[in-house]
């Protein structure tokens, strides 16, 4: 277990913002974490789990210790008639995890190529992108306890995931950390290309060839194309990817803001509601590349907030408090943040 004092926390948050952990201490395994929950001061203070911080604004220094999860390990478990099973270790970049896997030749997570953070963090907001979420893919993963010290082992239904959601923002919230995450990758594999813009890809392919399908590698290089042209790489703008939920509402709602804005992009839910896509909101209320002191709107996504250079978490949170009442007052929706805001 290793313990640092004073650390400094925007190398450790893809927004870059500016923070100070009183205590911070690593997590390479399951033992560290009962190291902590043994010891005599760190057992009993207030904890914080970070994961690759690629989703978290930080406002201000953290009196709590801060457990920075460091477990690695890549691994299939079972190689099973009708799944792949795979193991990461929490403090596995995710990326790397879907890149692993393909190169392995178990496909079923390139849709959810590039997306920015950890393994570990991934089930907290239940990550998505371009038809697929977490969910889909989920087997279990192990948790360990930060009052008992145990670990224990939690399936689908215990993880009550959402959209963005899951019992590791509610219940679980800081009770637990997760060290290992286990992925079920469906056999045979079967491409999703729903998305407008996959369905694009797919039809540049099949211009020449009418019948070409493309494999996994290909499916994960056009996700990589499709969000390097409109996200912002954390390596060299700071951001959090997107800062808000996509609204649902009853169709009754969104027919009432079409009578008013007929061109707002929505996408009708299986369970018959709609969600509407509150980057188009954004835009629509002119904040696309605007920007409020080092904080601001990002120019190609005005879902994606960014950092200008020297942000500071109450200028983002400023910004994001604006954006918020300019969407209210023409829309009447009240926008959710997405990231963890500390
Ligand atoms: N749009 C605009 N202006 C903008 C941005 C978007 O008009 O500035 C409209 C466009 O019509 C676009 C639509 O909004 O077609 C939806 O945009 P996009 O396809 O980029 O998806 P999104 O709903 O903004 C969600 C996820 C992303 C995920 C993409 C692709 C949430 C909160 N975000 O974004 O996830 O990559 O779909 O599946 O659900 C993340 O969670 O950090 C994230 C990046």
């Amino acid at each position: 277990m290793h313990i640092e004092s004073g650390a400094v926390l925007r190398p450790y948050n893809t927004f870059g913002l500016p923070a100070v952990a009183h205590t911070l201490v690593r997590i390479t395994s399951d033992a560290d974490v009962r190291s902590v929950v043994d010891h005599p001061t760190l057992g009993i203070a207030p904890k914080f789990v970070l994961g690759g911080g690629s989703n978290i604004i930080l406002t201000r220094d953290m009196p709590q210790v801060v457990l920075k999860v460091e477990v690695m390990g890549l691994r299939l478990v079972e190689a099973r008639a009708d799944a792949w099973i795979v193991e990461a270790g929490a403090g596995e970049s995710w990326h790397g995890l879907v890149m692993w896997t393909l190169a392995q030749g178990y496909p079923g997570l390139e849709n959810l190529a590039l997306i920015p953070g950890t393994v570990g963090a991934s089930p907290v907001q239940n990550i998505g992108a371009y038809g697929v979420e977490l969910q889909d893919r989920f087997e279990s993963l192990d948790v360990v306890d930060l009052c008992t010290g145990l670990t224990s082992t939690l399936n689908t239904e215990r993880c009550t995931f959402g959209y963005r959601d899951s019992v590791f923002k509610r219940a679980l919230a800081g009770r637990v950390v997760i060290t290992r995450v286990r992925l079920r990758l469906p056999r045979p594999w079967r491409p999703v290309l729903g998305y407008l813009e996959l369905e694009r890809k797919l039809a540049e392919l099949q211009a020449s060839d009418a019948h070409a399908q493309p494999s996994a590698q290909q499916i994960a290089h056009w996700v990589i194309a499709i969000r390097g042209a409109k996200l912002p790489d954390p390596a060299c703008i700071g951001n959090a990817g997107s800062f808000f939920k996509n609204p649902v509402v009853t169709p009754e709602q969104c027919r009432d803001i079409i009578g008013r804005d007929p061109e707002i992009v929505h996408y009708p839910m299986p369970d018959g509601s709609v969600k509407l896509a509150a980057g188009w909101m954004i835009d629509a209320c002119g904040w696309k590349g605007k920007t409020v002191g080092q904080a601001g709107v990002y120019d190609r996504h005005s879902l994606v907030l960014v950092n200008r250079g020297e942000a500071i978490g109450s200028e983002v949170m400023t910004l994001a408090g604006a954006i918020q009442e300019s969407v209210y007052g023409r829309f009447g929706i009240r926008l959710e943040t997405e990231p963890v805001i500390v």
